[in-house]
């Protein structure tokens, strides 16, 4: 069996921090209520004329020097976004040119908080399926250009960033000892359009802002993203005792540890960064990947779980050996 295997990881965090009592000036809020009903405590913004390719391009040098290959190696890169610089080209063609990687193919995916597992789960399919060697996966962000400050139920909630992983492709036993992604699970639900939505775009010659029922989203969140993840455990059979990680999209920490109870996991099993983050969208999956790994939560040989939900609803799990 052909496997897509990590063979590197990166991240790339804004210098600018803004941390939760900065709110307390311009909105009726308190840092007590964004800890308490979220977790978070501090995010990223990305500086004025900064956009998501940059931050993208950055986070995908620091995985290719983490795996020592040249951006030529790659066959593909897919970057996670829903906050693109423009409307076309992908940001993923502006990477492209960007680190300098003058063959194969670059697209963009759009599924939201979703995107990255998304992501990850076409560039399995793309080794498994012989059409590409060395895939460069991208989760990149900057949900701050699309926030409306007066509104203290959605701007507080959302950070900037990327994060970056390579996945190569190597052949495997085809059991769950093998190294690289086991298993995916992905899913939508068009109808739930109207509980988180941007109201501009094309359509509207504006780019828009966030909009969210938050109350409605978790209640959909708890339970889809458990489902998910057991779909693919299910998948390549193993069970949760299995897991040394799970990897949750950081949206809010009454979400990751409500679903780690309902996997039957400990908290001490997962990967948190919500608190330094905030919501990141499409980057807090491999953010949180690359800063776990770098504090030596994550090594060689675990087995992961990572899950993630958004807009649309779009939702879904990827299971995989580090
Ligand atoms: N400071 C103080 N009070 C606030 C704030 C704030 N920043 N924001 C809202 N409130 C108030 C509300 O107005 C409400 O007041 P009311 O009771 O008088 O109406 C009260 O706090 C409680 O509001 P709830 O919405 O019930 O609070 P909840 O506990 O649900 O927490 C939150 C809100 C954090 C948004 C939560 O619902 C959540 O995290 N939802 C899920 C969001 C999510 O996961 N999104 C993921 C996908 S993101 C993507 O795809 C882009």
């Amino acid at each position: 069996t052909t496997r897509a295997v990590v063979a590197g990881c990166g991240h790339y965090l804004p210098e600018k921090v803004v941390e939760n009592a900065e709110f307390e000036a311009t909105l009726d809020t308190t840092d007590e209520w964004i800890r308490a009903r979220s977790g978070i405590e501090r995010r990223h913004f990305a500086a004025e004329g900064q956009t998501t390719s940059n931050m993208a391009a950055r986070a995908a040098r620091a995985a290719l020097a983490d795996a020592g290959w040249e951006a030529t190696d790659l066959d593909a890169l897919i970057v996670a976004t829903s906050t693109a610089d423009l409307t076309f080209p992908s940001a993923a063609t502006m990477v492209q040119a960007e680190i300098g990687m003058t063959k194969g193919f670059a697209f963009d995916v759009q599924a939201v908080c979703a995107g990255f597992v998304y992501a990850l789960a076409n560039a399995n399919a793309l080794i498994a399926s012989g059409q590409a060697r060395k895939v460069l996966v991208i989760g990149a962000e900057t949900f701050s250009r699309i926030m409306d400050w007066s509104d203290r139920s959605t701007c507080v909630l959302f950070g900037d960033g990327a994060g970056a992983l390579l996945l190569e492709a190597q052949e495997g036993a085809g059991t769950s000892d093998d190294r690289g992604i086991l298993g995916t699970d992905l899913n939508s639900d068009g109808r739930h359009r109207d509980i988180l939505y941007v109201d501009g775009g094309v359509s509207t010659q504006s780019t828009g802002h966030l909009r969210m029922k938050g109350r409605e989203v978790f209640r959909h969140a708890v339970e889809k993203l458990a489902e998910t993840a057991e779909a693919t455990l299910e998948k390549a059979g193993v069970t949760a005792d299995d897991i040394d990680w799970v990897v949750p999209h950081q949206a809010n920490i009454r979400i990751i540890q409500g679903t780690a109870k309902k996997l039957g996991l400990g908290m001490d099993r997962v990967v948190v960064t919500v608190q330094d983050h905030g919501n990141t969208s499409a980057a807090s999956i491999p953010l949180a990947l690359s800063v776990g790994r770098e504090n030596g939560q994550i090594k060689q040989g675990d087995l992961i779980v990572t899950e993630a939900i958004g807009g649309g609803l779009a939702w879904g799990a990827v299971l995989l050996r580090w």
